[in-house]
């Protein structure tokens, strides 16, 4: 079997991506909001993975994946993703709002993804870039919160929508809901629904 660094280096980072999505799902609630939203997205147009399945640490900041372009500091859960989200070109994001933000899971999750971004040796702080840029990337963000307005919902998409953009995907839509607290509430929000499954379909023509 190959070790974990040759597995590694056989990743496709830097080739187009395929015209395949993506689903991440940020909340530890099992069979709650942000897992129904995600099923009606990605509906027949994709893979969906729940971050509460996969066993993985936030970055340790061990700096290895300035030399090797990829997570090889930690071995865990990640190792299993990583090679899912270079290989799809549409990727959809899903996270309630705890504490006016992302969940701690999707927080760890973006982090891991700093092992894609290039960065001047010589000059700190300097240029940088990302192995995952020009490549015809696309996403949907999207976050589900308790209370009624914009601020209580806090940063929870800004905190998704900037680190993607750095990492270089054009974020084609971005689906705030609002209202809902108890587990699987959302699916009265027949309009939201609709809605989530129209963002489904206009994902995969975009990236086709
Ligand atoms: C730890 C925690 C923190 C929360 N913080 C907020 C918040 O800051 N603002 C808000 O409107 N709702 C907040 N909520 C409510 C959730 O966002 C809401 O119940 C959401 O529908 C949960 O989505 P899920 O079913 O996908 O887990 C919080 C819930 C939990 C468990």
């Amino acid at each position: 079997m190959d070790s974990f660094v040759e597995t590694q280096d056989k990743l496709p980072i830097g080739q187009i991506p395929a015209p395949q999505i993506l689903g991440i799902g940020g909340s530890p609630r099992k069979g709650g909001n942000s897992d129904i939203l995600l099923q009606h997205i990605l509906h027949n147009i994709g893979e969906t993975k729940q971050l509460r399945d996969y066993q993985f640490q936030s970055c340790s900041g061990c700096e290895k994946c300035r030399k090797d372009k990829i997570c090889t500091g930690l071995q865990d859960g990640m190792s299993l993703l990583y090679p899912k989200i270079i290989e799809a070109k549409g990727l959809v994001l899903v996270s309630p709002t705890h504490n006016y933000n992302i969940t701690a899971l999707m927080k760890a999750f973006i982090d891991r993804l700093y092992c894609f971004y290039n960065f001047d040796n010589k000059n700190r702080p300097g240029p940088w870039s990302s192995q995952l840029e020009n490549q015809g990337r696309k996403a949907i963000i999207v976050a589900v919160c308790e209370q009624e307005n914009k601020q209580d919902m806090g940063f929870t998409l800004d905190a998704m929508r900037l680190p993607l953009e750095a990492l270089g995907y054009d974020i084609v839509e971005e689906l705030p809901v609002f209202g809902v607290f108890a587990r699987g509430k959302v699916k009265e929000r027949k309009r939201i629904l609709a809605k989530a499954s129209d963002l489904g379909k206009f994902l995969e023509q975009a990236v086709s």
